[in-house]
């Protein structure tokens, strides 16, 4: 396996992304930050190399993946802005593949399908509550995701319930089938993505998390 020493971040500057990147930092790797608004981010350090630009476009995104050896990514849907799951991932995976990197670890919401699911009936609402108010950008992450089968990468697509922004450390329930708990730290979520990103336990695959 390729020892990860450069890592690209997309969301980096977002509630989830400041604990992903300081936990970086913290565990010694380099990070290339692909920040829309640099101008907000307020982490400082010697390790970090900001690209301003954008996940839409894909020129950003070649510019951001130089030198990298892994992707992580914690993008959300930002209100009233274009769809980002499905298009940024394309880039995203298009960019992996034309300079060869091949770890790729992303969060998710517990609401995205797949094939390998058993969801109970508690996990399954919240995927319909989703389906029902936010149609489109459900869509748009489920198509995101059949991009990501679609692909040869080895990615890791995390999804979790709802995420509490502390510096929490629990025990986790780690499950490919259902998400047995009802929330996780965003601590704990960076934590679980670098490890993932460097064991790659689950290969290929979209583990549930949660605190227990
Ligand atoms: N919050 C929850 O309880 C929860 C629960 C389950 C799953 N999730 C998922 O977990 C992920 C992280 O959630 P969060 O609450 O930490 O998100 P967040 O604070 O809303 O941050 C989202 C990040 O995505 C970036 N972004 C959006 N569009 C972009 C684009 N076109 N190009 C580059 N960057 C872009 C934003 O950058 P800007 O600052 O430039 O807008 C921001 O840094 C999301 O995928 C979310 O769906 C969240």
């Amino acid at each position: 396996m390729k020892i990860i020493n450069k890592v690209a971040v997309l969301g980096g500057g977002g509630r989830t992304g400041n604990y992903l990147v300081n936990q970086l930092l913290k565990e010694g790797f380099s990070i290339k930050l692909l920040l829309r608004n640099p101008e907000n981010f307020c982490i400082q350090s010697s390790q970090i190399e900001i690209v301003k630009g954008d996940a839409l476009d894909i020129e950003s995104i070649k510019v951001a993946f130089q030198d990298c050896d892994a992707v992580i990514t914690t993008v959300g849907q930002r209100k009233d802005e274009p769809l980002v799951a499905s298009l940024a991932t394309k880039n995203i995976l298009q960019v992996m593949n034309e300079y060869g990197i091949h770890r790729y670890v992303l969060l998710a919401g517990l609401n995205i399908d797949t094939p390998f699911d058993k969801k109970s009936t508690k996990t399954q609402m919240a995927t319909e509550w989703m389906k029902t108010n936010f149609p489109i950008i459900q869509e748009d992450r489920q198509k995101a995701y059949n991009l990501l089968e679609e692909s040869n990468v080895n990615w890791t697509q995390v999804r979790v319930p709802f995420i509490e922004f502390k510096d929490t450390n629990s025990e986790l329930a780690v499950n490919l089938e259902d998400c047995l708990g009802d929330k996780i730290s965003a601590y704990d979520i960076a934590n679980f993505m670098i490890q993932e990103m460097t064991e790659s336990k689950f290969s290929r695959q979209s583990p549930f998390i949660s605190a227990i």
